[in-house]
């Protein structure tokens, strides 16, 4: 299965000078945003991703992250000209995908939660259609809604629609596949100019291949895109963090924890970053 990250060259809602900074590698609390999503990924299981950023960021993303090999995964890069919308991902990644099932994760995402590794085993596992999730939120209007019956077969799905068929909102990560890059391929701008994700997902629904995992109370699912969500975001990750000792979405722990990269591997990221106390966690883990 391939994984993307989008993080791509949409206007920032954050503040003026993003356009010069690449919002991804912006940090939330302690480690960069991108970190997050990408923690998605390999809990997953994936360790074949593309991350697909605007022209201007693909240089300091390729200095940050490499060929992905500090985390024991194949990174490579991908871009995006224009900000054509979420399912644009499917045309760019077309290659890098080449038939094979996938993973999209918006680069603003932040998903953490006890229940995270089961839905994810549970998406992984289905060989055919889309996943998508769903996620009890205040205020629906402001994102894709999944209508769905007692069985949880899901009936509509709608984008920011004016009055809501339920109260789920769709999170930034989904499923596919291999049939994605197709139907993708069939989609129309929306009224705001945009290849939505929403339309792709719909196009499963018609097929009858378009199912919903269920985020339950106590799952943390964050949108770091704005300056509110990216403090909100910090405070949870430190709450979290000051209080278990554990790391939220770190990267390097989750491809030890899997085997992905060994322990001599482990030790000397540690001792690279051995002045931040991300660094000495690192090294932590070796001791436990
Ligand atoms: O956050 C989940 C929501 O994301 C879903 O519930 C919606 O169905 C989905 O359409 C999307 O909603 P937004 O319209 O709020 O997403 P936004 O346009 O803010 O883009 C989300 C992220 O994806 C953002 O970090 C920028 C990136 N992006 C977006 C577009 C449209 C790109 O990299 N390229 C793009 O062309």
């Amino acid at each position: 299965m391939k994984g993307i990250i989008l993080a791509g060259g949409k206007g920032s809602r954050l503040y003026p000078m993003t356009k010069a900074i690449s919002k991804p590698l912006l940090p939330i609390y302690d480690k960069p945003m991108v970190y997050y999503p990408l923690s998605v990924l390999l809990r997953a299981g994936i360790r074949d991703i593309m991350i697909i950023t605007a022209p201007p960021d693909v240089e300091s993303y390729r200095r940050a992250m490499g060929d992905g090999s500090q985390f024991g995964v194949n990174i490579c890069y991908g871009v995006q000209h224009v900000a054509r919308g979420i399912a644009d991902a499917f045309l760019i990644a077309a290659d890098f995908i080449n038939g094979d099932r996938s993973c999209l994760v918006l680069g603003d995402n932040l998903f953490h939660g006890a229940q995270l590794e089961s839905l994810l085993e549970a998406a992984v596992a289905r060989e055919e259609g889309a996943t998508i999730f769903g996620y009890p939120v205040m205020n629906p209007r402001d994102f894709g809604v999944v209508e769905f019956d007692e069985n949880n077969n899901v009936i509509s799905i709608e984008e920011k629609p004016k009055e809501p068929k339920s109260r789920y909102a769709v999170p930034g990560l989904y499923f596919y596949d291999g049939q994605a890059v197709e139907l993708a391929r069939t989609l129309k701008p929306s009224a705001r100019g945009e290849l939505e994700i929403t339309g792709l997902n719909e196009e499963y629904l018609k097929l009858g291949k378009l199912h919903v995992e269920l985020m339950g109370r106590g799952m943390a699912w964050l949108d770091t895109g704005t300056p509110s969500g990216m403090l909100s975001a910090a405070h949870y990750v430190e709450a979290i963090q000051a209080r278990q000792g554990q790391y939220v979405a770190c990267p390097e722990e989750i491809a030890w924890e899997k085997g992905f990269i060994k322990d001599e591997q482990l030790a000397a990221i540690g001792q690279e970053l051995k002045m931040t106390e991300y660094g000495q966690y690192l090294t932590a883990l070796l001791e436990k």
